[in-house]
């Protein structure tokens, strides 16, 4: 597994790749690795020649007052997570520096309007403009076949599926399920910063979502009423200092919906200083 640390290093790599017509696939994360990205890793794996992982915070999609300090760093532990897992088929990490992905004088951003400013983008302006740019810097890096993004992160993936769509990029977007806790807590690398009374609540969120998704489908709750319900819930958890959205949601627009066939309920609350998003797709 190699380790490449510049932007051309990495597309000398990918060339060589794509010359001998090897299909790469590719799993961008900020690190930190958990059982969740190694399982979106696997699903590279099993569909590509080789595998490229990034790791790389980036530092444009954190908003003044954010974790990007403090967030967790563990490159040597990562690498070590990585290397010779799945067949030895990860066959490069990609750990750019942060001036060569934003040199002095870095002026151009990548904006997908209309959907970076629902849900999070209300509480993380400009987010997913840093998001947008630094995954289609990766990409013009690593020329991907095919990029893994995990689902429990539903905007980020609507806003990349629109952004490869409008640039029409020759990329296939693969979303891959969340994959959580055995007490249902989907996994993240910020549940690293809950205290022991917080990580006992965190489950809560996904059995509200659970508990609305089978109440709408059995007819006992309408989609009308999913806020109200996901309100009531999560305000009676004691972690739960702050609960920035939670309703039903168009799943290709996020508007805010009373009806429909297909659902999103997401939900995003803070415990303190650290802030979970969750969500499900229910189709009716
Ligand atoms: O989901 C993440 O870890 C990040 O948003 C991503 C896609 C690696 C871009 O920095």
């Amino acid at each position: 597994m190699e380790i490449i640390r510049s932007i051309s290093g990495m597309r000398e790599f990918s060339g060589d790749c794509l010359q001998s017509n090897k299909s790469i696939g590719f799993v961008p994360t900020m690190g930190a690795l958990h059982d969740g990205h190694l399982s979106i890793v696997r699903q590279s794996t099993g569909a590509n020649d080789i595998t490229v992982v990034s790791i790389f915070i980036n530092p444009t999609q954190f908003s003044e007052g954010e974790d990007f300090n403090c967030y967790p760093r563990d490159y040597d532990g990562d690498i070590r997570k990585l290397d010779g897992l799945y067949g030895g088929k990860i066959a490069a990490v990609f750990m750019p520096e942060a001036n060569d992905i934003y040199p002095d004088g870095y002026k151009t951003y990548v904006e997908v309007r209309g959907l970076s400013e629902k849900l999070c983008g209300m509480f993380r302006p400009g987010h997913f403009t840093g998001v947008a740019t630094v995954v289609l810097k990766l990409f013009n890096a690593v020329n991907p076949t095919r990029a893994y993004f995990g689902l429990k992160d539903y905007q980020q993936c609507a806003v990349l599926k629109k952004m490869r769509d409008d640039l029409n990029l020759d990329c296939e977007i693969v979303l891959c399920p969340t994959v959580r806790e055995a007490d249902g807590l989907a996994m993240s690398s910020r549940n690293a910063y809950l205290s022991m009374e917080q990580r006992l609540d965190a489950p809560c969120i996904y059995k509200a979502l659970k508990d609305t998704g089978h109440a709408i489908k059995n007819g006992s709750l309408k989609i009308k009423d999913i806020a109200a319900k996901l309100h009531e819930t999560l305000s009676a958890v004691k972690s739960i200092t702050e609960i920035q959205y939670a309703s039903a949601y168009d799943p290709d627009t996020l508007d805010e919906i009373t009806r429909g066939v297909r659902v999103l309920i997401a939900v995003a609350v803070k415990m303190g200083t650290t802030r979970l998003i969750d969500n499900i797709l229910v189709e009716l």
